[in-house]
């Protein structure tokens, strides 16, 4: 590793890196990846360990304070969050203001920066007990803004958080449950649900993350920085994958038509890619794919429906992938959104939210990194340079001589 400013220090020099592929633009302690050897560890922890013997909650305990909680912290911390579920009764104002059929991430987006609004008390960042607090608000009222950006979609009424029932527990209540049924809960599935959220809960300096953090390089408000990584998550390459992964699955249709599926992606001129397929840090297997296409047989299982013809297209289609020199030569594997939709479907998800679950997910780890972003007494403003390749210093002639 060179460190760069020192090297350049004072001769105009710098580095030309798109899309940072050799550019680290912080120290972080928070998450590892070793994409040769498909490892992903939360502050050394692997991600196999903690999807089996933790849940969502420790690991946003984990992520946010560097250890896991014995059984007295996690109650604690628990509690606290669970205080913080409710939303500001005028919330339901900025729903009410967006069309029914507005995609779920522009009503995040809105919603969620909107909350900088409510929080006077919590805006010293350089507190770290407002830091705390932010992120407890956040990671607490991310489930009930996505559940109520699902219930404004289909017209019907919010439903309020439930406070004797667990993080994942209580946003199925909220998506599911309505005036005239209650949510019974499946702990098969509301184990599915929390395995989604602990393996989307932090990936590194991933585009949203830097996002996270470049707007709160400035000072931003929190709740505001965490509505731009939203609005970055959205995007196909990204957080939109498995929505884009699933939609994919449903156009190829039959397994029959998986080989001239596969033709047109390796056709450079055809602009198809395989969804859910790739990553730009992975080039082996990505960990969390295998872990939730265990879920996904799990859950299918619980529903009885290990026959789903989506499912089955999915493993044709990794099958055959994987013996593609094609995807093989460019080290390409299965993501975790190449499962992750179809679990997400088969818990009654509509395919339209699945990026909102996503970003419900990814909350814990953007404010983990912008909490370890502001104490970090070397944090500067991130100002990227540019290698400027327009026009030199010309004149601007009056209109009637142009
Ligand atoms: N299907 C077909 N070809 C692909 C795919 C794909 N899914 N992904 C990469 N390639 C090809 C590229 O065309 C390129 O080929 P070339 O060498 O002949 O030019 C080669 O593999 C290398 O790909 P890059 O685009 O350079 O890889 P990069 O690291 O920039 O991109 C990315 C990674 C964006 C994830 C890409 O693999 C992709 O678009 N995948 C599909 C979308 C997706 O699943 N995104 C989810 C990422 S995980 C997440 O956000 C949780």
């Amino acid at each position: 590793v060179i460190d760069i400013r020192k090297l350049y220090a004072g001769s105009g020099k710098f580095t030309y890196d798109p899309g940072f592929m050799s550019t680290a633009a912080c120290n972080s302690s928070i998450t590892y990846i070793d994409g040769d050897k498909g490892e992903l560890l939360y502050r050394g922890y692997p991600i196999e360990q903690l999807a089996v013997n933790a849940d969502f909650m420790e690991s946003c305990y984990l992520l946010l304070n560097g250890e896991l909680p014995n059984a007295a912290q996690k109650a604690k911390f628990v509690d606290t969050v669970t205080k913080h579920t409710m939303v500001h009764e005028q919330m339901q104002f900025f729903f009410r203001g967006f069309r029914r059929d507005a995609h779920p991430m522009s009503v995040l987006v809105g919603t969620v920066g909107a909350l900088a609004s409510f929080y006077h008390d919590s805006l010293d960042i350089n507190d770290p007990r407002h830091r705390e607090v932010s992120a407890i608000r956040l990671i607490a009222k991310m489930p009930t803004l996505v559940a109520m950006t699902y219930k404004y979609s289909v017209g019907q009424p919010f439903v309020y958080p439930r406070n004797d029932l667990s993080y994942s527990a209580n946003f199925m209540h909220m998506m599911f449950a309505n005036p005239c049924e209650e949510y019974k809960v499946n702990d098969v599935l509301v184990r599915a649900l929390d395995r989604i959220l602990i393996l989307h809960a932090d990936h590194e300096q991933n585009a949203s993350t830097s996002t996270v953090r470049l707007a709160g390089s400035s000072g931003a408000n929190p709740f505001a920085c965490i509505a731009a990584g939203i609005a970055c998550l959205w995007g196909p390459a990204h957080g939109g994958a498995n929505e884009a992964a699933l939609n994919m699955l449903k156009e190829i249709g039959t397994v029959e038509n998986i080989p001239a599926f596969i033709e047109q992606v390796k056709d450079k001129n055809s602009g198809v890619k395989l969804m859910g397929f790739g990553h730009r840090v992975y080039k082996n297997f990505d960990p969390r794919a295998k872990l939730m296409r265990e879920t996904c047989y799990e859950v299918l299982q619980e529903l009885g429906l290990q026959d789903d013809p989506l499912f089955k297209l999915a493993m044709e289609l990794e099958k055959i992938a994987l013996n593609d020199e094609y995807f093989v030569s460019r080290k390409l594997y299965p993501n975790v959104d190449f499962y992750s939709g179809i679990v997400q479907s088969a818990l009654g998800i509509p395919v339209s939210l699945f990026t909102g679950i996503f970003a419900m997910a990814r909350t814990i780890g953007w404010i983990a990194q912008w909490n370890e972003m502001i104490a970090d007494p070397e944090q500067k403003i991130g100002r990227p340079r540019q290698l400027f390749v327009g026009s030199t210093t010309r004149e601007v002639l009056p209109l009637d001589k142009r």
